[in-house]
């Protein structure tokens, strides 16, 4: 896409909607609360002055006059506003920014490069980090072309494609029809979620289950899960979707959102969002479409979204490096919605971690499972959105403190999490004749963790060569239970060092009968039972011992667990994960989970046609028989990131930054 220099609208589909747009970098001098508060005025001045609804709505023709505002650069000084018929797609990017382009993309290390337009894959090499062995991919060829399933390196050898072939050729070609159908149906399934807006495609809804009657919010477009199916768009070549995604929600980000009459920070991305058709304002018969998010206020239990402009980030930058269409990113309003996301997350607080204090239920698990603080899931997707932010936004001058910030938050959050989430039998025996009560900024037991803490079950669980990242850390507080996204995104993002990621591994392997059994995977691990379940849960009736989010099995995890298990080079167990579930999901109708300490059965009240379930599965296969394309979307450790200590204590010498010690331990 061209980047001009100023506003412009180019000739898409209309949609009625208001734009706030900031073409001058000067704006972007503000300090950020200005900024954002100055953001905030804004739109509530033209909630107030404009439009009463809440919503956005498209209904109007286009204008063709509106491309006259593309090259218009005379009043760049300020922020504009426009509330007009136009097409958010066709909004570009002032060239102020757009010129002083990042160039941390091209430091990412994802090492297969990103334009996938281009299909010479002829000979990729894709190597890994010190302690991984490289997987070496000669000549990748298309699996059409060699009558295959797909490429796995089993025992982690490397690889070549043609000695697979042979091997692979008469149980695949016995298979292919089978898997193709079930592959077949899924397509159909996936493309029959979809929502238009104004004749665009603009996401997936939750569920399209026949049988529902009590649709809650299923219906409606979620941010994370549409993840999955944007992934299984891209990689298969259907953008569209996914670009209109990007540019509709970043609309719906900037909008007014109030919870009695409490307005959360200006940079929220909503849960979700539905496409109504509402009557038009004195027009007789005629109709317009809206967009109406939820931001929390609606949801039930009120949980605010954390992880929704998270993704957004993740979606954005996977979007680039899949389609090679870096335009998109590089857009002044695409940038502010990434600075508002980061704002919001960098904001100073009260804490003393680096890690993101957020309310119970702000994630996928999205009820009162005791997550509240400092959960995993959230900790490693803001470290990967912070690793995607790096990557993608314009340095300059207005930005380059972000930048900085942006660096010392990932130091500092890999070295949190790595030092004090970090479990395995070495660590829990340390714990578990930790001294407590110590008093001093040179404590062992620096949470005053009373080894009582440690749960039986964990004792005989943990396996010798195995560990993970626990679920939360809070004053003299462990939550030990294992919770399986934040695991592997830990593994995606590289949060985790190598040896600590290839524990991740080497525990599910072990454990696999707990975490994988009859379905994959378990979204936590065990679960919350008796009075403990009463306790942190509140008597949920949905979050019983088993289900749901309480330790019930989730298929949507499969891609997240295929991606990490081909970053690791151990694609033999990922596969060993997609044939269990194929199996069993579309005899099922592709449930939204399952129940049982083994995933035996459909989950008590599991939708069916779950959209997030079909895309995981599609992405899965897709992303393991085209391994160069997961390449795309994982990082390997980033070893400038670990150089700088920012600890401000080297400089007043008041006392001694604890990190030197601990280093070695870090950076294995
Ligand atoms: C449930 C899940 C949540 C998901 C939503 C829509 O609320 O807990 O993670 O986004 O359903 O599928």
């Amino acid at each position: 896409m061209n980047s001009s220099g100023s506003v412009g609208i180019s000739a898409m589909k209309p949609c009625c909607r208001i734009l706030i747009s900031c073409t001058n970098s000067s704006f972007f001098g503000y300090p950020p609360r200005k900024f954002t508060r100055f953001l905030h005025n804004l739109s509530k001045l033209h909630s107030d002055s404009v439009q009463s609804r809440r919503i956005f709505g498209c209904s109007c023709p286009i204008d063709s006059r509106r491309s006259s505002f593309s090259g218009s650069s005379s009043n760049l000084g300020q922020c504009r506003a426009f509330w007009s018929c136009c097409n958010v797609v066709g909004i570009r990017g002032g060239s102020v920014i757009v010129n002083v382009a990042s160039d941390f993309r091209s430091h990412s290390t994802s090492t297969v490069d990103s334009n996938v337009n281009d299909k010479n894959f002829e000979r990729i090499y894709v190597q890994g980090g010190i302690n991984v062995k490289p997987l070496v991919i000669e000549r990748i060829e298309r699996a059409e072309d060699l009558g295959i399933e797909g490429v796995s390196s089993e025992n982690g050898l490397n690889l070549n494609i043609e000695e697979f072939k042979d091997l692979t050729e008469v149980e695949n070609s016995r298979k292919k029809k089978e898997v193709s159908e079930i592959e077949k149906e899924a397509w159909g399934l996936l493309r029959n979620s979809v929502v238009n807006y104004c004749g665009n495609p603009v996401g997936t809804v939750a569920a399209n289950d026949p049988a529902d009657k009590q649709l809650l919010n299923y219906d409606q477009v979620f941010i994370r899960d549409f993840f999955p199916s944007a992934l299984a768009f891209l990689l298969n070549g259907e953008a569209e979707i996914v670009k209109n995604f990007l540019l509709h929600t970043l609309q719906l980000q900037s909008w007014e959102k109030t919870v009695d009459c409490y307005s959360p920070g200006q940079g929220l991305m909503p849960a979700s969002f539905k496409v109504r058709t509402v009557p038009l304002d004195g027009g007789e018969g005629a109709f317009e479409e809206v967009l109406d998010p939820d931001f929390g206020e609606a949801a039930i239990g009120r949980v605010a979204p954390v992880d929704s402009g998270l993704w957004w980030i993740i979606l954005l930058r996977a979007y680039g490096k899949i389609t090679g269409d870096y335009a998109l990113q590089q857009r002044v309003d695409v940038q502010t919605g990434i600075r508002l996301i980061l704002n919001l997350c960098l904001a100073d607080g009260f804490d003393m971690f680096p890690t993101l204090l957020v309310t119970d239920g702000s994630c996928m698990i999205d009820r009162r499972m005791g997550i509240h603080g400092h959960p995993l899931e959230i900790q490693a997707l803001f470290y990967s959105a912070l690793r995607c932010s790096r990557e993608m936004l314009t340095v300059n001058d207005s930005t380059k403190n972000l930048v900085m910030e942006v660096n010392n938050r990932l130091s500092a959050l890999s070295f949190h999490i790595r030092e004090y989430y970090w479990v395995d039998l070495k660590k829990i025996n340390e714990i578990y004749r930790y001294k407590t009560e110590e008093y001093s900024t040179d404590a062992i037991n620096k949470f005053n963790i009373y080894p009582d803490q440690i749960p039986c079950w964990l004792v005989d669980w943990i396996s010798d060569d195995g560990g993970y990242f626990i679920g939360n850390l809070q004053p003299a507080h462990m939550d030990f239970r294992f919770f399986t996204l934040g695991n592997l995104w830990s593994i995606i993002s590289s949060l985790g060092t190598s040896r600590q990621n290839e524990g991740i591994l080497n525990l599910i392997e072990a454990k696999w009968d707990d975490l994988v059994a009859q379905m994959p995977l378990k979204i936590c691990f065990p679960a919350l039972e008796y009075d403990e379940w009463r306790i942190i849960t509140g008597s949920d009736p949905k979050n019983t011992p088993w289900s749901y989010h309480n330790g019930g099995s989730w298929p949507t995890l499969l891609w997240q667990f295929t991606l990490a298990c081909i970053k690791m080079r151990r694609p033999e167990l990922a596969r060993r994960a997609i044939d269990l579930a194929e199996k069993r999901l579309s005899v099922d109708q592709w449930p939204e989970y399952y129940d049982t300490r083994n995933g035996r059965f459909i989950g008590k009240q599991a939708r069916l046609h779950q959209t997030w379930t079909i895309a995981g599965f599609l992405s899965s296969k897709i992303l393991l028989n085209n391994p160069e394309m997961a390449s795309l979307l994982f990082w390997e450790e980033d070893y400038e990131l670990l150089e700088t200590c920012v600890c401000a204590l080297n400089k007043t010498r008041r006392n001694k930054c604890s990190r030197g010690p601990a280093r070695s331990k870090v950076l294995v």
